[in-house]
């Protein structure tokens, strides 16, 4: 039986026989293969959607919460605390709901998908929706945990990395080795930090032998690594990460530049363009904020980012070329933010109830 990330990964993790794990069997996401979209590299790609949307708040925060509120609960702490744009309150609400802890969460004011809202009210969390946006809410919540007795849960909290770098481990032990590009999207930076402590860690400890170029996206009016400065009002319909002033800001150029990577940006019609490509040809629905690096992916693919790729990665002469492995995080499941997905899908026509209504609409070819 799968017993959650800790048990998991529990030796490369920073616990102890007597930490109390708190965790809801979080980790074990498929690695969904893309086929459509590989074809579109060529016959020599394989390209996955690792979907941490069917994580059990349908996120991939769970991975990092397990860790942060075992760790807060160990240190004998009594209440947890974070900023969210949405899917760290709601994965926070659920963690401290489940061991008793109180939490407490401040949001931007219309600007969280009503799904994770919803979550995070379900779980009884205390809401408090701000009149500012993600960075100010950080701000606050930095300064009140520093002042007053409250566990940070936000990334900045070192356990929250611990526990999302077994998303790397997942996929190397899945794939048998490192994918050759990792894509991911980039909001407050703090899980392609994780992901880049996870596989340099792998590395370290042997379980494989080399390391894949991290490729991170932001949306265009929200990408203050790319700009090369703070972004004093981020815009994007991804609200997820709709995030001006990233906390983990270095560590994604380390991840960047150690790795021969990239950070990019994409505008918010690409988004939607790769959020709807996922849906209709490949049966995977994510929220618009996994698009992004979908989207950065589906760029590179047009401009031949990969056409020399191939080769590349192709073993020594004699032995058997290995195929291109591009990996996607999609960190979040569709059914969080069902107003996009309803905006940019239409509604259902509304007919009588006959079936001449229905073949107006579809015609279809009778029985022999
Ligand atoms: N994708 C989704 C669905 C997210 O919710 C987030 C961040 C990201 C990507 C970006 O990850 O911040 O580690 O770079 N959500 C945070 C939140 C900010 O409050 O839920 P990051």
């Amino acid at each position: 039986m799968w017993r959650g990330v800790i048990e998991q990964y529990r030796e490369h993790l920073p616990v102890t026989a007597d930490t109390p794990v708190v965790t809801l069997r979080e980790g074990n996401t498929p690695l969904i293969p893309a086929d459509t979209l590989a074809r579109e590299i060529g016959p020599d790609a394989e390209v996955y959607f690792k979907f941490e949307g069917l994580n059990p708040t349908a996120s991939f925060k769970d991975r990092g919460m397990t860790m942060a509120v075992s760790k807060a609960l160990e240190e004998g702490t009594s209440a947890v605390m974070c900023a969210s744009t949405g899917n760290t309150s709601a994965s926070a609400a659920a963690y401290a709901s489940r061991c008793g802890l109180d939490c407490l969460v401040i949001i931007p004011e219309g600007n969280i998908a009503l799904g994770k809202l919803a979550q995070a009210l379900m779980h009884g969390a205390k809401v408090f929706a701000v009149r500012g946006n993600f960075d100010d809410a950080l701000r606050m919540v930095r300064e009140i945990s520093a002042r007053y007795r409250i566990t940070l849960v936000n990334s900045v909290n070192p356990f929250r990395i611990e526990g999302q770098k077994t998303g790397a481990f997942e996929i190397c032990d899945a794939l048998g080795e490192p994918p050759d590009y990792h894509f991911i999207p980039v909001g407050n930076a703090g899980n392609i930090t994780a992901y880049w402590k996870g596989y340099t860690e792998y590395h370290a400890a042997g379980r494989i032998d080399r390391l894949p170029r991290m490729m991170g996206w932001q949306a265009e009016g929200a990408a203050p690594i790319v700009r090369g400065h703070v972004v004093e009002k981020p815009e994007t319909l991804a609200t997820a990460i709709r995030i001006g002033n990233p906390a983990s800001w270095k560590q994604a150029e380390a991840a960047r530049d150690a790795s021969g990577g990239m950070i990019g940006m994409v505008s918010d019609a690409d988004i939607i363009a790769a959020y709807q490509y996922m849906a209709r040809h490949e049966g995977v629905f994510t929220e618009p904020a996994c698009a992004a690096c979908v989207a950065g992916l589906m760029r590179l693919i047009r401009e031949g980012y990969f056409r020399n790729a191939v080769p590349a990665v192709s073993g020594p002469a004699g032995k058997t070329a290995r195929k291109l492995r591009i990996v996607c995080i999609l960190t979040g499941h569709g059914l969080k933010d069902p107003d996009n997905a309803l905006k940019s899908s239409g509604r259902p026509m509304v007919i009588d109830p006959t079936i001449e209504a229905v073949l107006e609409h579809v015609p279809l070819a009778p029985r022999a």
